[in-house]
């Protein structure tokens, strides 16, 4: 499993480690359910990826973290990615924030329909998962808990503004 591949060394490994020793703890959805997302504009198709990828040698510790935090969906045969943004925010999000409140973006792994969803509220973002249904499915993986959104979009400044990340790392490395 995932933290057997963890290097010590690595941040994201210290980020990983409270959810999985914490299990019990019960996880809510702090982002509501943008009700109307469907028809949000796509403003990027990408992948969570497989289980089995093999990164380039040069991939970041960010990329490595991120494929290993969410190898789990699916079976670990990875699920297309799409990426939508409220139209009222589209101009925000191009510049990253800052952003008005309310709902800003939801990524939907396409395979098994996870909707996470990512809402401002006085400035700052916030997160949550939900199923397709509306349901809400953040105490159901550890990796699903807001608190484990918040920390690797907090953490990696450099990549993920005022709490969305999108145009990064895994287009590097996403086409076959
Ligand atoms: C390990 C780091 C990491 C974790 C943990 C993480 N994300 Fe992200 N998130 C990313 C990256 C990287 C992208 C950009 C993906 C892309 O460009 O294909 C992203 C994109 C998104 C987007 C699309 C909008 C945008 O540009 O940011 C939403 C919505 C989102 N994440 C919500 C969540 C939610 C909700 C959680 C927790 C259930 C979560 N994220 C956990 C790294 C992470």
């Amino acid at each position: 499993m995932m933290l057997g591949r963890c290097s010590w060394f690595s941040p994201l490994c210290f980020l990983l480690l409270p959810p999985f020793l914490n299990q019990s703890s019960h996880a809510e959805s702090i982002a509501s359910y943008p009700e109307g997302w469907e028809s949000w504009p796509v403003v990027k198709e990408s992948q969570t990826l497989p289980a089995d990828t093999v990164l380039p040698p040069d991939a970041s510790l960010f990329t490595q973290e991120a494929v290993e935090a969410y190898s789990w969906i699916n079976d670990g045969q990875g699920s297309p990615l799409t990426i939508r943004v409220n139209p009222e925010k589209l101009e925000a999000y191009k510049k990253h924030g800052p952003y008005s409140d309310g709902p800003t973006a939801v990524a939907v792994s396409e395979i098994p329909g996870f909707i996470w969803v990512t809402e401002h509220l006085a400035g700052m973002p916030v997160y949550g998962s939900y199923n397709r249904k509306g349901e809400d499915i953040s105490g159901i993986h550890p990796t699903l808990d807001p608190d484990f959104c918040d920390k690797c979009h907090t953490t990696y400044q450099e990549i993920c503004r005022n709490g969305t990340c999108t145009n990064l790392v895994l287009e590097t490395y996403a086409s076959p």
